[in-house]
């Protein structure tokens, strides 16, 4: 079967591995990943490395557009979130991984694209809209020109990389729908020169914060992070929030409304969870001594994981290496692009 590419979006088990086709996916860097970006999207990226020519974007220009007032959060952030990347096992030697500013060629597309844009589909994209109500701390009454037109600037990161796949996941659905917009405008106006892509969907679990909020986040203070040590591990599980019915060992429990047991789903093999929703429910089982066993299990986990990424937290240099050869390689690709584009837009000079 050949991979059908007129879809929209296609699921990561339905994609035929193709080492000629191009994958771009990208991140924007605002602070570390914690364990919701691991099971939503990194382990989807691992398994798409090693079956299509894999670019990861740290997309600091997108991450300016709402924290233009405070560039250097975005700059530490590059360096984490590539550490973050390269710790879970995506391999430099079959990833491209590049800085977005260190791309001029993304800008120019942007401009070129915002022609092909009106205001009002813009406004009307369910993503930025969300964006912008949970904004208004950074831009009050009137958002930014450049917050606005992000999802150009997307477009432009995807098809100047000729990309077949855009893995993501469900909230970013909005902006491959606007890529694929501009990319049909763009040829019919120019010509046929840019690809549409198509959105892979992981599995993609969004999970729940140890507080039992439905989204992870820095600033709900309920994620548990990469680079956690040990320590930090065991004031965050011992705090998560279990069945509130269950004060003695031997009450009756429910797991579907706990948190600990929510996290071993995740992180402890299928038939131990078995057992420990049936000791929970008998009243067979303390929740202090659950919460020590989700500790062991997520460390298990996470050890290799930290292990790694101290390498290269004590190896920088060799974190900017990879990140400025992958840009300079990502770049001979976007010149190809730009040289394509520019010829169909007769500004061949
Ligand atoms: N908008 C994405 C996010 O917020 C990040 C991103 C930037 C991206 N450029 C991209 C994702 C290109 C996919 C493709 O997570
Ligand atoms: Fe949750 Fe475990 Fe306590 Fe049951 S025993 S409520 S699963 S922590």
């Amino acid at each position: 079967m050949e991979n059908k590419i007129d879809d929209e979006k296609i699921k990561i088990e339905d994609v035929r591995p193709d080492k000629n086709l191009n994958i771009l996916t990208g991140d924007r860097p605002t602070g570390k990943m914690h364990i919701g970006h691991f099971f939503g999207s990194l382990k989807s990226r691992i398994e798409l490395q090693d079956k299509f020519q894999t670019f990861i974007e740290v997309a600091d220009v997108q991450a300016l557009t709402d924290n233009f007032n405070n560039p250097e959060k975005v700059k530490q952030s590059v360096s984490q979130i590539i550490m973050d990347e390269l710790a879970v096992g995506l391999d430099p030697n079959k990833v491209t991984f590049f800085i977005q500013s260190q791309i001029p060629e993304i800008a120019e597309l942007t401009i070129f694209y915002s022609n092909l844009v009106t205001i009002a589909r813009l406004e009307r994209n369910p993503t930025v809209k969300t964006e912008i109500a949970q904004k208004k701390d950074i831009f009050g009454e009137s958002v930014t020109y450049g917050f606005l037109g992000y999802p150009v600037s997307q477009a432009a990161d995807i098809t100047c990389f000729d990309a077949t796949y855009v893995p993501v996941g469900e909230d970013q659905l909005p902006l491959i729908e606007q890529c694929r917009e501009i990319v049909r405008k763009f040829n019919s106006i120019y010509g046929e020169t840019l690809r549409e892509p198509v959105a892979v969907m992981s599995e993609n679990i969004r999970i729940k914060g140890l507080d039992g909020n439905v989204k992870m986040g820095k600033s709900l203070g309920n994620a548990l992070y990469l680079s956690d040590d040990l320590n930090t591990i065991k004031e965050k599980i011992m705090s998560a929030v279990t069945d509130p019915g269950r004060i003695k060992k031997d009450d009756k429990g429910n797991p579907d409304i706990c948190m600990v047991y929510y996290y071993h789903n995740l992180f402890t093999d299928k038939a131990e969870c078995k057992n420990i929703c049936e000791e929970c429910k008998a009243g067979k089982r303390g929740c202090v001594a659950c919460k020590k066993q989700l500790i062991e299990s997520v460390n298990k986990t996470l050890e290799p994981i930290r292990d790694k990424r101290k390498y290269y937290e004590n190896n920088p240099k060799e974190v900017m290496d990879i990140l400025m050869e992958g840009s300079k390689k990502a770049r001979v690709t976007a010149k190809k692009t730009l040289e394509k584009v520019k010829k169909s837009m007769k500004l061949d000079y």
